[in-house]
């Protein structure tokens, strides 16, 4: 068995951010989210993992992910000139995966679930398929399945105008070799794009066995802002233990789960947790509030503080108001020249969204 993690594509919808880097590196609670899909992969027992990336942002998931020592896996990374769709990932990818069962698992998902009872299912049903469902309330952002009362797969559209259920695909998919015989036998949609969708639909057209499961436990595609803070609150309430490395100053105080890493220093400061903050950042005067997380190398200063993620080398200063809901990218830097500002001033880049609340 391999894993084929998808990568590559565009990420329109987390732009800024995605203009200078590849999404599935934005990080959840300081980790990117790829690196979750990683693991759980390799939780599963799987080691011999395949990762698609593109010609703009392979480079840094490479340098940033390496050659799979740190996770106990062997990682192979297999370039997509063009981020020409799911199932045409899984073509370019024909070589490495040879004639191996896979789990599919698209680079910017986070479950909860453990993958291996699925794995499980699938090996023993002797599936070609299974496919992951999950009940949502915006069914036309996503796959879509119609299923019979035994979970046997009728029907899948890709992001259809009228869904036929509420069920979306999760972007995580058990297949046999079989698969291959069906991408080749469907035809870009009219997005332009090989869908995987259409690859299974071939096969539940050929009478080809096809099963689904729902996910009980939480599932999150990080494509947009409000996603990442959920998945970045939900990780952090399941995974962040107090652990102390930086420094506090004896007026500032941390309470709850918090973690802060070495080299940061804290002054005159208050952390209620759960909280990650990175390396090397300098906190002073701050409230930081529950469901935050700041990455390496921050300058936080007059800051108050809450449910945000601040990527690296960000620098605040001097907002009075509270910031909430935020997403802040790298090297970002906000500022204010004197205590109560009479003036708003901006230099913001393309794309992005400023919010006075
Ligand atoms: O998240 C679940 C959804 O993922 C499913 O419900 C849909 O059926 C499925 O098509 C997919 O929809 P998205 O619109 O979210 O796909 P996106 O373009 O964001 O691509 C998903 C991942 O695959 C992402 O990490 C980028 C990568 N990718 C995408 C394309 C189109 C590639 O590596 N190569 C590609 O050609």
């Amino acid at each position: 068995m391999k894993a084929l993690i998808l990568s590559g594509g565009k990420g329109t919808r987390l732009r800024p951010l995605t203009y200078t880097g590849a999404k599935q590196l934005v990080p959840v609670a300081n980790k990117p989210i790829l690196w979750y899909g990683i693991e759980g992969i390799v939780a599963a027992g799987i080691t011999d993992i395949g990762i698609v990336i593109s010609p703009e942002t392979g480079e840094e998931v490479k340098n940033l992910t390496g050659n799979g020592d740190r996770f106990g896996a062997s990682i192979t990374y297999i370039l997509q000139e063009e981020p020409a769709g799911l199932a045409h990932a899984v073509k370019i990818a024909q070589p490495f995966l040879g004639d191996s069962p896979f789990i599919m698992y698209l680079g910017d998902n986070l479950i909860q679930n453990d993958l291996t009872p699925f794995l499980h299912d699938f090996k023993t049903h002797h599936l070609d398929a299974l496919i992951l469902l999950r009940p949502v309330e915006n069914p036309t952002a996503f796959g879509v399945a119609k299923v019979d009362e035994s979970g046997r797969v009728l029907q899948l559209v890709e992001k259809p105008q009228v869904p036929p259920s509420n069920l979306a695909l999760v972007g995580i998919y058990y297949f046999s070799p079989n698969v291959h015989e069906a991408i080749a036998q469907i035809q870009p949609s009219a997005r332009g794009e090989l869908e995987i969708t259409d690859a299974i639909q071939n096969l539940i057209d050929r009478a080809q066995p096809v099963e689904s499961r729902i996910l009980d436990g939480w599932w999150l595609d990080t494509g947009k802002k409000d996603d990442l803070l959920s998945a970045n609150q939900i990780i952090l309430d399941s995974d962040v233990r107090t652990e102390i490395y930086g420094a506090l100053d004896e007026s500032s105080q941390a309470i709850g789960r918090v973690k802060i890493g070495r080299g940061t220093t804290v002054k005159n400061s208050s952390i209620r947790g759960p909280v990650v903050i990175g390396e090397n950042c300098h906190l002073e005067n701050c409230f930081i509030g529950p469901y935050s997380s700041i990455a390496d190398n921050v300058r936080l200063i007059d800051v108050d503080l809450e449910h945000s993620v601040i990527l690296q080398e960000a620098k605040i200063e001097g907002i009075h108001q509270r910031i909430v809901d935020s997403l802040i990218g790298r090297r970002a830097h906000l500022g204010a020249a004197r205590p109560r500002p009479k003036a708003l001033r901006f230099m913001v880049g393309d794309d992005c969204q400023i919010e006075l609340a």
